[in-house]
């Protein structure tokens, strides 16, 4: 069994006495629900530090609606035996009150960076991320965190706030993990009805195309509406975006003439999917 920690007092115990003996503490911040996505990140961090805290939180502040929040899978002891194989040092699984207080009043706001993409479609998410995983890194003590590519604009928006509240902790990001037919693991894949499911990974497909038509030098202003049509066709019922940024600081181009990232969100069977690949 791995032990679980649900309050900061025995979790900071726990740090300082693995400290004082000279190792070092990595970190996963997750919401539950694992999977192989998150135990990707688990596994580098195992082999990144000497210590491993695995964060299970879902965080009410980074939800738009009290329905997806209510919706989002929650299993603890599912969670806690698949880390077993990978020897992690300790799950923190903090109550509300460890994270937010009675009377708590600070949002930790990341300007620019989330005002496009997820960001323009989902108001406050962010602050919601930025918030709890400041506080996570700050009650860990991590000296290196583990998040997923798959989140693209969450590892960069996390890696901003931590450079700049000078929080001492390395923000290492890992590839996205995925299905066979190429659809990146999510929680939220579970709530896709059979036949939307079938078709999800169109998005990826429609992706890869384009990453390669962009490589070869085509600009996005060709490439859009095919793309966008092409999703349609598939079943997808509203696409939010699909761009292309720059890799490093999310500026928007319209030709991949330096390293940069193709990003999408759009819906199927009531799901909202996100999913992006390195183009360059
Ligand atoms: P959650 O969605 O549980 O994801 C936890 C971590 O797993 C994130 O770093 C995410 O990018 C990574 N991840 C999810 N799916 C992945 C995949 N298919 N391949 C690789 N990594 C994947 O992201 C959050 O939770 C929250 O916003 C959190 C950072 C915990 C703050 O509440």
């Amino acid at each position: 069994m791995t032990e679980i920690l649900r309050d900061k007092a025995a979790l900071r115990a726990r740090v300082t006495a693995w400290k004082r003996a000279g190792e070092t503490v990595g970190v996963v911040p997750t919401m539950g629900a694992l999977h192989q996505g998150h135990l990707s990140l688990v596994q580098a961090a195992t082999a990144g530090a000497d210590r491993v805290i695995v964060t299970i939180f879902v965080n009410p502040k980074q939800f738009n609606t009290p329905s997806d929040l209510e919706n989002y899978p929650r299993t603890e002891h599912a969670d806690a035996d698949k880390l077993v194989p990978f020897g992690v040092d300790a799950v923190y699984v903090p109550g509300p009150d460890e994270i937010y207080p009675d009377g708590f009043a600070t949002s930790v706001h990341v300007e620019g960076l989330t005002g496009i993409l997820c960001g323009a479609f989902r108001p406050g998410h962010f602050d919601g991320v930025t918030t709890v995983v400041s506080k996570l890194f700050l009650q860990t003590g991590a000296d290196r965190a583990w998040f997923g590519e798959k989140d693209y604009q969450q590892l960069q928006v996390v890696r901003r706030m931590a450079r700049d509240l000078d929080i001492p902790i390395e923000v290492i990001g890992c590839p996205t993990v995925r299905e066979p037919d190429g659809l990146a693991l999510s929680s939220r894949n579970l709530l896709l009805p059979a036949d939307a499911r079938a078709r999800a990974p169109a998005m990826g497909r429609e992706m890869r195309g384009m990453a390669e038509a962009l490589t070869a030098g085509r600009s996005m202003a060709e490439l859009t509406a095919h793309a966008s049509a092409a999703l349609a066709q598939a079943g997808f019922d509203k696409v939010e975006y699909l761009e292309l940024r720059a890799a490093d600081g999310l500026a928007l181009l319209d030709r991949a003439d330096r390293p940069a990232r193709l990003l999408a969100a759009a819906w199927i069977g009531g799901v909202r999917l996100i999913d992006n690949i390195a183009v360059g």
